[in-house]
């Protein structure tokens, strides 16, 4: 049995690490053990020009504690980007990507894109530029049930961006169903994240009876235990067209426990690799966890892949159950069972 292993440096690909005191606090938890983080853009007042994106990068590595940290930003892409400063900040790499929040799917996503169609455009200049759209998706309708938000947004968007751009770079982000593994398997130039929380939970973790669990609510929402076995499996095992991002998503525990400001979003960068590698060795597949963290992300994104390297022991890792710094409290996500692998 191993006691320990090392593995390449990993990276996460899909991090919130929100504005002001929430971002001094959080930042150095997933700098703790990644190398790189995409930060995702949806701000209160979202990312989308390239200044904005040199004054975000900067902040949050000035805060991540860290001399090698690098956080990457893709643009929020809206109805009324500025396209020739979108362009420039492409091609000059000030942003990694674009991406995509369909219109109200989740938190500050009201700026996000009401008709994707009328984006098409900036698709086409992406997929000149060879740069990496992500995808939050999940269709927001009144008549779709929040448990078949992803599938219909494969089946109604997803589909149709893939055949017009075929060589455009897409992530679909927290891949969280059976059929949107399917969907990430059966495509070319598709990748996609799985966070670690769609690998430990199922609905009955989250609504039971008439209560809701706010701190295991998410976007997309956990689903059933087929999907939970499709990611783990995906992940583990299909192993070059998945990988890490955690979408670790804090928010205030007053916006987690008053029901009429429910936030989605689960905070797990505290523990993040440690998960992961709990899962992996849950699956018996501990050997391919470096590929998932540290492999398939750059070649994907087109990046080096990180020289500097991470050792996890096999030990117990306690977690508080919340993080408390000055004004901040977010609850730290947990599980019922033990975290086996620690980064001392
Ligand atoms: O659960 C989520 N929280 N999913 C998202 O897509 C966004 C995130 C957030 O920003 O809170
Ligand atoms: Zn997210």
């Amino acid at each position: 049995m191993k006691t320990s292993i090392n593995i390449i440096q990993p990276d996460d690909w899909h991090v919130h690490f929100r504005e002001g005191e929430m971002l001094k606090v959080v930042t150095k938890y997933s700098a703790r053990v990644n190398r790189r983080c995409i930060a995702m853009p949806n701000t209160t007042t979202p990312i989308t020009s390239s200044i904005q994106a040199i004054n975000y990068k900067k902040l949050i590595e000035s805060n991540s504690n860290s001399i090698n940290f690098e956080a990457l930003i893709p643009c929020y892409l809206t109805n009324s980007l500025n396209i020739d400063d979108f362009t420039y900040a492409l091609q000059k790499k000030i942003f990694v990507g674009g991406k995509l929040y369909p219109s109200n799917a989740t938190t500050n996503s009201q700026h996000g894109v009401t008709d994707i169609k009328k984006i098409y455009n900036i698709f086409e200049i992406m997929e000149k530029e060879n740069s990496v759209l992500l995808i939050h998706g999940e269709l927001n309708r009144d008549d779709i049930d929040i448990f078949d938000r992803e599938k219909y947004f494969i089946d109604e968007e997803l589909y149709q961006i893939r055949n017009t751009f075929k060589n455009l770079k897409i992530v679909l982000e927290h891949v969280s169903s059976d059929y949107g593994v399917d969907f990430v398997n059966s495509n070319q130039n598709i990748a996609g994240t799985i966070t670690p929380h769609h690998m430990l939970l199922t609905k009955d973790d989250v609504f039971k009876n008439e209560d809701i669990n706010p701190h295991h609510y998410c976007m997309p929402v956990v689903k059933n235990e087929k999907d939970l076995i499709a990611l783990r499996k995906a992940a583990c095992f299909d192993n070059n067209k998945f990988f890490l991002g955690t979408d670790s998503a804090p928010h205030h525990t007053n916006d987690k426990v008053q029901n009429q400001s429910l936030k989605p979003g689960i905070f797990s960068s505290p523990c993040s690799i440690e998960l992961y590698a709990t899962i992996f060795e849950e699956e018996n597949a501990l050997g391919n966890l470096e590929q998932f963290s540290s492999i398939n992300g750059p070649l994907f994104y087109g990046l080096e892949i990180n020289k500097e390297t991470l050792t996890l022991d096999k030990r117990s890792k306690e977690i508080n159950e919340f993080t408390e710094e000055g004004n901040i409290r977010i609850k730290n996500f947990s599980i019922d069972k033990k975290i086996n692998w620690k980064v001392l």
